[in-house]
């Protein structure tokens, strides 16, 4: 994987700008931003990794929650941590922002007590997915938590068919991998417990999925 072999946030570079607003009108952002935002509970003193942070619409969320938490939102398209550092220069909150892969999460060091991604597995190759969720892991100390939220399963006809849209725009070869149950499986392989989801919200674009994984105190 070199620096210009991802899938943009939308499926295509010339997308990225209506980025926010089909989130908006296609996932009911409000209901599955705030779930993560719950489970992920934000404190003062954490340090939070936000993998694949996009246009950094979740990055402000943790940092508007908890203004004296660390967040680090880590993408390796320029083009949506420009947009993503004009939002946080508008609303006057700092972030810090780093151009990487989910792979690179853990080059940092050991520094994160959270690592948080939302709606990136679907659209990356099988490897990137375990390998990413592996350098969450390693970015995380010991007794810290990975949330994940994204199109995993989809396990009705309906979410499945609606879940094509995405499908459309991210490619076939790496979201059909997500609609058949791969997240859940790698992250069983990690902990079994992650696997199961700790909620679900259907949306016009198909099931995302809220995982949780606790790293093992040492
Ligand atoms: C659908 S957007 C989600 C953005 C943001 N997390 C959100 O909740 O709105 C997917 C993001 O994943 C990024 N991405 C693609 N491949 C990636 C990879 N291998 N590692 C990390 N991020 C990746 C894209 O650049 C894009 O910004």
């Amino acid at each position: 994987m070199n620096s210009t072999n991802f899938t943009p946030a939308l499926g295509r570079p010339e997308m990225t700008g209506a980025y926010d607003l089909a989130i908006r009108l296609l996932t009911r952002e409000k209901t599955w931003r705030a779930a993560l935002l719950e489970q992920l509970a934000p404190c003062s003193d954490d340090v939070i990794l936000d993998v694949g942070c996009g246009t950094g619409t979740f990055a402000l969320l943790i940092k508007e929650a908890v203004p004296s938490a660390r967040v680090v939102g880590l993408d390796p398209d320029p083009e949506v941590l420009k947009i993503a550092a004009a939002k946080a220069g508008a609303a006057g909150i700092e972030i810090e922002w780093r151009q990487a892969f989910a792979h690179d999460a853990d080059r940092y060091g050991v520094l994160f007590t959270k690592a948080v991604s939302s709606l990136v597995f679907h659209q990356v190759p099988m490897e990137e997915k375990r390998r990413g969720i592996a350098a969450m892991i390693g970015a995380v100390r010991s007794g810290g938590e990975v949330h994940v939220a994204d199109y995993a399963r989809q396990r009705s006809t309906l979410m499945r068919a609606l879940f094509g849209l995405v499908q459309r725009l991210d490619g076939y070869e790496n979201t059909e991998p997500n609609a058949r149950g791969a997240l859940e499986a790698i992250l069983a392989d990690f902990e079994p417990d992650s696997a199961r989801p700790r909620g679900v919200v259907c949306t016009p674009t198909g099931e995302i999925s809220l995982f949780r994984l606790k790293v093992a105190p040492a």
